[in-house]
């Protein structure tokens, strides 16, 4: 059997065509438009990169971007500051703390201080604990969970009743993806670093999501046929014959995995494109419930 192929990149401009309808339409009906904030402390290569994709694909859809590019010494109490001053914009209805953080500021702190309306990226602690409890709907749902739950959607993949399997436990993929699935119904198991008998338990998935980001870690063999695989995983991979000299790699052998599942995302083009049309979903909601 050879998988489909699921094109995140395909879906995720067709959801971008969708909210740029809308903001067009808020634009014309209210005179209004939807403002992302993002907020970057440091110099990491990685988080500059998809902070500048975030800003690219808001300007591309209409939505406007306020960019707060900071030092990596900034005090715990300047960066507060500066969330305190977005919270208070009337033009920014979302805003977002680009992870990870430096280890001299407590992220709990800033996340906590992002107002709850605001909180675009559903990192919130009151938000991430709404979306742990049965019926108590967070005001918004991280990105990248909400990114592979759609790619499941709009490919026509039932969760209901299914088994799901997480590899990865983390706060911004593994934790909230594993409630999203359970809140759709999956019968789920989360794996991570201790799980014993990996390949076994992977192998009892219909639904596995994999986000540990360990190069090509799952292989083909731990795959059960007609699983669908969502691949979360973004690994730079050392290759001489590419321009780079790297080339990117989910947490799935790819060439293995295709030969078994029955649906599988691609890296890049798979996860990556949906994280961004999520993060412009969420800020487009936010600027319509201001308008209610
Ligand atoms: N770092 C890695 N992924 C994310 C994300 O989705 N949002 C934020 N704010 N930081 C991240």
């Amino acid at each position: 059997m050879t998988a489909q192929i699921i094109d995140g990149k395909a879906i995720a401009a067709t959801i971008r065509g969708e909210i740029k309808t809308e903001v067009e339409a808020m634009q014309a009906q209210h005179d209004k438009v939807p403002g992302l904030a993002t907020v970057l402390v440091g110099e990491r290569k990685d988080s500059q990169t998809y902070v500048r994709m975030k800003k690219k694909a808001c300007a591309e859809v209409g939505i406007a971007s306020f960019s707060h590019d900071l030092p990596a010494d900034i005090s715990q109490a300047d960066l507060l500051k500066v969330v305190q001053d977005l919270n208070a914009n009337p033009d920014v209805h979302g805003i977002l703390v680009q992870l990870p953080l430096p280890d001299h500021i407590d992220e709990e702190e800033i996340l906590s201080a992002i107002s709850l309306e605001k909180d675009v990226d559903g990192f919130h602690p009151i938000n991430i604990g709404r979306l742990s409890m049965k019926r108590r709907d967070p005001l918004f749902v991280p990105c990248t969970p909400k990114g592979c739950i759609e790619l499941l959607n709009r490919t026509g993949v039932t969760i209901e009743g299914k088994r799901a399997v997480v590899l990865g436990r983390s706060n911004i993929v593994g934790l909230p993806v594993a409630m999203l699935l359970l809140h759709r119904n999956a019968t789920l198991t989360i794996c991570h670093s201790r799980t014993q008998n990996l390949p076994q338990v992977v192998h009892e998935a219909d639904i596995l999501i994999a986000a540990v980001g360990r190069p090509e870690m799952v292989k083909g063999d731990w795959i059960k046929p007609g699983a669908v695989v969502i691949d979360v995983g973004v690994n730079a991979v050392e290759d001489a014959s590419a321009k780079k000299g790297y080339r990117l790699v989910g947490d799935v052998d790819f060439a293995e995995a295709k030969e078994v599942a029955s649906a599988i995302t691609p890296v890049p083009g798979g996860v990556g494109p949906m994280t961004i049309a999520m993060l412009l979903r969420n800020t487009l909601d936010g600027a319509k419930q201001g308008l209610a």
